[in-house]
C-alpha cells in the first residue's frame, strides 16, 4: 500500500461571514444560551428560536441544527448551529468537537465549502488550532476497500472565519495556527489510515515500507532493520515473538534533527508495531480478534507524530523506534514456559505469548537509549485491563518522574488525548517474579495495565520515561458525532505537541 493525504488544507478569512463564498455557515451555540444567540446567517430568525423553543436544537456537544440562509445578501447557502455544551466547560476540545461535528455532518450532506466561524470565546489562536484540527479529523475516511466511488466523500475546502475586526496581528497568528492544527489531525488521519488496514496488507514490511516513504516526503532520516541486525543486536525478545509468523520482522528508526537544537535533550518515542496479535500459542478467542488488526496502533502514532514534528521543527531532536512483528502461533512460535534474552541480557520467562507487546517494546525502548534518547515515551496497545480500570475514552499513563509524567498528562489534554496516571509503586513488581528468570512477562490479572508498564520500566534505563497505555482508546466502537467508529489516531497530537513543550521538560538524570 501506498499513503496519500485524504484531507485539503483549512483556509483562515476574517472577511464578514455574509460575503463567503460557502455550502454552509457553522456558528456554535451553547447549552442553555441557545436563545440568547445573536442573530446570525441572513437565517428566519423564527426558525431557530422555534427549533431552540422546542427542543430540536439543544446545543449539547454534538446537536446540529440546519437552515436556509433565505436573505439574498447572504452568500452562504445554509447555516448550521453546532452545539458546545455549557460554557463552563468550554475548551479547545469542544472547539474540536464542534468542528468535526460540522465537518462530518456536512460531508454526509455531501457539501464540500464549510466555513466555521470561531465562537471569540478563548484565545483566538487556540481556538483557530482546534477548529482546523477538528475540520481536518472530519476527512477521515475508512470504508476504502469498498468498489462503490459514489460513496466516498468528496474533499471538503474547508475555511476558519475570524471575528469580522479581527486585526492583521490576530489574522496571522490565527493562519498559523490553524497551519499547526492541519498538519496535526492530517498526520493524525496518518495513524488512524494505518489502523485501520487489515493485517494482510499491512504486514510488518509494508508498514517499514510506508515508514520510509513518509520519511523521504518529510525530510525524516529512515533506517530499517532486518532479521540480520536485529539478530546481530541479540534483540531476543522481539525475535522470540516474530518467530511463529511467516512475515519477517522489522524495526523502523526515524530521526527528526533540528537546524538549531536548542537543547542537549533528545526525545525517543517508541511504538508497538504488532501487525497482528492471534495471541500466539496463547490463541485469542475469536470473536473480537479481527480487532487486532489495530495493534500497531502505537506504532502508527509515532509515525505520525514523527510526519508532524518534521512539518512543525521544534529545536530539539526526536528518534521514532517502532518495533514491527505479526504474533502468530505455528510450528517454530514461542511456547509458554520459553525463557528468552533482550538485547540488554535480562532474561524473561514468557508464561503467555499474548503478552507480547511488552517483550517486543523492551527491546525497542533499549534500542532508544543506544542512539541517544534522553527522554522516553512509549505509546502501545499494551493491556485489555487499561479498559476496565478507565473506559474507552481515557488513555492510561505511567511513568517516572513525577514531573515528566505530569508534563505528558497536560499535553495529552491540550492535544484532545486524555490521559490519566495510574501508580506504579514498588509492591507491584513482585507480580513479575519469574522461578527460573529475572523476570516474567505476566503477572496475573490484578491491575494488570500497571504490572506490564512495570515490566516495561526495567527497560528504561532510569531516564525519564513515560507510556500511554492506548488499549482502548485507540479504537472506537461507537461513533459519536465527532468521532466515527474505527481508528481514532490518539497520542498522534500528543507526542507532536510534546516535541514543540521542550523548554517545560525536566532535566535528564546526570
Ligand atoms: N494487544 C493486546 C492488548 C489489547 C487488548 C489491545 C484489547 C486492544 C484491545 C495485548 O497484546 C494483549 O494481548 N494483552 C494481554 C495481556 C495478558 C496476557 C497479560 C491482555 O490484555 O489480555
Ligand atoms: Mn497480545
Ligand atoms: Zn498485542
Amino acid at each position: 500500500m501506498r499513503y496519500s493525504e485524504q484531507s485539503l488544507p483549512v483556509g483562515v478569512v476574517s472577511t464578514p461571514l455574509s460575503t463567503l463564498e460557502a455550502d454552509v455557515l457553522v456558528v456554535v451555540a451553547f447549552e442553555g444560551e441557545a436563545a440568547a444567540l445573536s442573530p446570525v446567517g441572513g437565517a428566519d430568525q423564527d426558525r431557530i428560536a422555534a427549533a431552540i423553543a422546542s427542543r430540536e436544537f439543544s446545543g449539547k456537544p454534538g446537536a446540529v441544527f440546519v437552515t436556509p440562509c433565505s436573505s439574498p445578501e447572504w452568500r452562504p447557502a445554509r447555516l448550521m448551529l453546532v452545539g458546545a455544551g455549557r460554557r463552563s466547560l468550554f475548551g479547545t476540545e469542544q472547539v474540536r468537537r464542534a468542528a468535526a461535528t460540522a465537518g462530518l455532518a456536512s460531508r454526509e450532506r455531501r457539501w464540500r465549502r464549510v466555513a466555521f466561524a470561531l465562537p471569540a470565546v478563548l484565545a483566538l489562536s487556540d481556538e483557530a488550532q482546534a477548529a482546523a484540527e477538528g475540520l481536518t479529523l472530519a476527512a477521515h475516511y475508512t470504508a476504502i476497500y469498498k468498489n462503490d466511488a459514489e460513496a466516498r466523500p468528496l474533499p471538503i475546502e474547508s475555511m476558519i472565519a475570524l471575528p469580522e475586526h479581527s486585526d492583521a496581528d490576530a489574522c496571522g497568528s490565527a493562519e498559523r495556527a490553524a497551519a499547526r492544527g492541519y498538519i496535526l489531525a492530517a498526520c493524525s488521519n496518518l495513524a488512524r489510515a494505518l489502523a485501520n488496514e487489515p493485517g494482510n496488507v499491512l504486514t510488518p514490511r509494508a508498514f517499514a515500507d510506508i515508514a520510509v516513504q513518509i520519511a523521504a516526503e518529510s525530510g525524516l532520516k529512515a533506517d530499517v532493520l532486518e532479521e540480520d541486525r536485529l539478530t546481530g543486536l541479540n534483540m531476543g525478545l522481539l525475535l522470540s515473538v516474530a518467530r511463529g509468523s511467516a512475515e519477517p520482522p522489522r524495526m523502523v528508526v526515524l530521526r527528526y534533527e533540528p537546524v538549531r537544537p536548542a537543547a542537549g535533550a533528545v526525545l525517543g518515542l517508541v511504538g508497538k508495531g504488532v501487525t497482528f496479535d492471534t495471541g500466539g500459542i496463547s490463541i485469542k478467542q475469536s470473536e473480537r480478534m479481527h480487532l487486532m488488526k489495530t495493534d500497531m496502533s502505537g506504532g502508527a502514532a509515532v509515525l505520525g507524530a514523527m510526519k508532524a514534528i518534521a512539518a512543525l521543527k521544534p529545536e530539539v531532536a526526536v528518534i521514532g523506534v517502532v518495533p514491527l512483528v505479526e504474533n502468530m502461533p505455528g510450528g517454530r512460535a514461542m511456547r509458554p514456559g520459553d525463557v528468552v534474552r533482550g538485547a540488554e541480557g535480562k532474561t524473561v520467562e514468557v508464561l503467555d505469548t499474548d503478552a507480547e507487546g511488552r517483550l517486543i517494546l523492551a527491546d525497542a525502548l533499549w534500542y532508544a537509549r543506544q542512539l541517544g534518547a534522553t527522554h522516553l515515551v512509549d505509546v502501545a496497545t499494551l493491556t485489555g485491563a487499561i479498559g476496565i480500570a478507565l473506559g474507552r475514552t481515557t488513555t492510561g499513563l505511567f511513568g517516572s518522574p513525577d514531573a515528566w509524567v505530569a508534563l505528558v498528562g497536560r499535553t495529552a489534554s491540550r492535544a484532545g488525548d486524555r490521559a490519566w496516571a495510574l501508580p506504579l509503586f514498588e509492591d507491584y513488581r513482585e507480580q513479575l517474579r519469574s522461578d527460573i528468570a529475572d523476570l516474567a512477562n505476566v503477572g496475573g490479572r490484578p491491575a494488570g495495565a500497571i504490572t506490564a508498564a512495570l515490566f516495561l520500566k526495567e527497560f528504561t534505563g532510569g531516564l525519564p520515561w513515560a507510556h500511554l497505555d492506548i488499549a482502548s482508546t485507540a479504537w472506537a466502537d461507537e461513533a459519536q458525532p465527532w468521532q466515527p467508529k474505527g481508528p481514532t489516531g490518539v497520542a498522534v497530537r500528543t507526542l507532536a505537541e510534546l516535541a514543540c513543550a521542550f523548554d517545560e521538560w525536566p532535566a535528564p538524570p546526570a
